[in-house]
């Protein structure tokens, strides 16, 4: 991601001081001309873990986690290149340039700039309307009555807005805010007679930060029960989508990676609740069916995520995209089951933080809880309520393999629908099926993924990390480049949507949308320079001219053959380079 020039760069690493850095997260004692310290990215009873403040680099001789401090902040905070470079500049106070923005570019980040000054200004506003005002009386009783700490209602900045209509609006405007800006920034709206008005009045205002900490949007509780909507969410704008980001990632990220979990739960009070008893690698996906673009965003924080979320439909579809999703990546999603009708606030204030570890210990990898919930509602007074049971669990059946895992889970159902395990021969013997066989059944098993495909999947990841190169490479990716009609049309796909590729995503055919959601996932992690990606450009045409070579006639083969000489010769030319 060529974004911020190389001289600004510069300047931020000889800004940054490593020691003064690190020390936020461990402490460091000095030891001759380095210093050492616990390291942060595992536990350990004796220090492993040293900086070197010349170099600037760190290194742990326990878990060999090493870099320089970008990559240190990368890890520790979770934020991709990009973030990470605008976190450490705001800390050391360098001014970034960036880099290759054209001016219609520039002039949208310039008001986006704004709103999020205004979204600031709206966020302490409401904060102090609920610390001073008298008509937020009854919402600080609330929130007391909720048992939230006033540590926590800080830390999320957890507001109040008053019941009038213009309050937010008119003192904007003085301080020069546009009527566009107040409505882009999702904080007021018009009525009929094209007047704005304030859009939240008299709610518990809950501010969703993004992974920076700047506040995008609210998420607005009514004080009444009767009242409706019971949230109230700013508007979709220029820096707020609904179900693009998670409450809470701002707070939970260092904690999520430092305990290598991360908790996802329903709603903004769960959060709440969850950080006030120590538990802060919780965030909220709010409330509806966990998107393609959270689960990434989960996926980041933490290679264990552990859902604790209502068990609806919805949700346990999306559970299982996520499992797929999560599966290929060496991620572990775990399913934390809730008593019916509890959500993990209502569990912490009956039983302390204790009650939701309890129920956190006993969670249930996504196949588990399925079984677990198909057991659950079956009729195993009839046989046919039986039969109806397994053949419901086949498609589950087929995301296990064959082993261990497998064998016990067959005897639990045995031992459940009381039947004999000879009865269970088919749910032992399916085959992993195909997509298109699986169409239409509430689980789509994962096709194991063609190998030709695998490296052009990474090939798209790279592309979507470079704004500089990718869209350009993206456009040389004719079809005979690529082994898949599917990979053809994440080509397609990602052309139209390169900066927002998840955009749209949910209402794409499955195998789309989980290689979309894949190769965003992976991109989250790359920062592939322009010489890297030429290198995957080559292997894959190395790689096509492979296939035209084995599907040609004798004529043409010689010419074929050529070409591919001269790939493998630009291909050693590009490798001597890196070496
Ligand atoms: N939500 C929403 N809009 C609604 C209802 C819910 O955006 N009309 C989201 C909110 O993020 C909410 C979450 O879904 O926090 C979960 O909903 P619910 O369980 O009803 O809310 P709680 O946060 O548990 O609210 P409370 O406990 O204060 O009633
Ligand atoms: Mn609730």
């Amino acid at each position: 991601m060529a974004r911020f020039t190389n001289p600004s760069l510069d300047k931020l690493r000889d800004a940054v001081d490593i020691v003064d850095l690190i020390n936020g997260y461990t402490d460091l004692r000095r030891a001759g001309s380095q210093y050492t310290g616990l390291c942060p990215f595992h536990e350990e009873r004796t220090p492993s873990f040293s900086v070197n403040p010349t170099e600037k680099l760190y290194y742990c001789f326990g878990c060999q986690e090493g870099g320089d401090a970008i990559g240190f902040v990368q890890k520790a905070e979770s934020l991709d290149f990009a973030q990470t470079i605008e976190w450490l500049a705001d800390r050391y106070g360098v001014e970034l340039e960036y880099e290759e923005l054209d001016p219609k570019e520039a002039e949208r980040q310039k008001q986006r700039e704004r709103l999020y000054e205004l979204l600031e200004r709206a966020t302490k506003f409401y904060e102090r309307t609920l610390a001073e005002s008298d008509e937020a009386g009854p919402a600080r009783e609330y929130l007391k009555d909720r048992g939230f700490s006033p540590e926590v209602l800080a830390k999320f900045r957890v507001g109040y807005s008053p019941k009038a209509w213009d309050k937010l609006f008119v003192p904007a405007l003085r301080q020069g805010f546009t009527e566009q800006e107040l409505l882009a920034a999702g904080l007021a709206q018009r009525n009929d007679r094209g007047q704005i008005y304030d859009r939240f009045r008299g709610r518990v205002m809950f501010p969703l930060s993004d992974p920076r900490g700047r506040v995008r949007g609210f998420g607005a509780r009514a004080m009444r029960d009767g009242d409706r909507p019971k949230y109230l969410n700013s508007a979709d704008g220029p820096v707020y989508q609904k179900g693009r980001q998670l409450f809470g990632a701002n707070h939970a990220r260092s904690v999520a990676a430092k305990r290598g979990r991360v908790i996802a739960v329903e709603g903004y009070a769960d959060v709440l609740a969850l950080h006030d008893a120590g538990i802060e690698e919780s965030v909220a996906v709010m409330g509806t069916a966990m998107t393609d673009e959270q689960v990434v965003e989960l996926a980041r924080l933490a290679s264990r995520i552990y859902l604790a979320l209502d068990a609806d439909r919805a949700g346990r579809q999306a559970m299982i995209r996520a499992a797929r999703v999560a599966d290929r990546h060496g991620i572990e999603l775990l399913v934390v089951d809730l008593p019916a009708g509890k959500d993990p606030a209502d569990l912490i204030a009956e039983g302390g933080a204790e009650a939701f570890e309890d129920r956190v210990r006993k969670a249930l990898t996504v196949v588990e809880f399925e079984i677990a919930q198909t057991l659950a509602a079956a009729d195993l007074d009839s046989a046919r309520g039986r039969d109806a049971a397994i053949a419901e669990l086949q498609p589950i059946f087929e995301l296990i393999p064959i082993g261990a895992v497998k064998d016990e889970q067959i005897r639990l159902v045995a031992d459940k629908l009381k039947v004999s395990e000879n009865a269970l021969a088919g749910l032992r013997n399916v085959r992993v099926k195909h997509d298109r066989q699986a169409a239409g059944n509430a689980i789509v098993p994962g096709a194991a993924i063609p190998e030709s495909e695998k490296s052009e999947r990474l090939f798209f990841a790279s592309c979507l990390s470079s704004r500089a190169v990718g869209p350009e490479y993206l456009e040389k990716l004719t079809n005979d480049l690529l082994s898949t009609p599917l990979m053809r049309e994440l080509r397609d796909h990602l052309q139209k949507n390169f900066e927002k590729p998840l955009a749209g995503a949910a209402s794409l055919k499955p195998e789309l949308r989980d290689a979309v959601t894949e190769v965003a996932m992976l991109s989250e992690r790359e920062n592939a320079s322009p010489k890297a990606i030429q290198l995957g450009f080559l292997q894959l045409e190395k790689a096509g001219l492979e296939r035209a070579l084995a599907g040609s006639a004798a004529s043409d083969k010689a010419k074929i053959e050529l070409k591919r000489q001269e790939v493998i010769k630009q291909l050693g030319e590009l490798t001597a380079e890196f070496a």
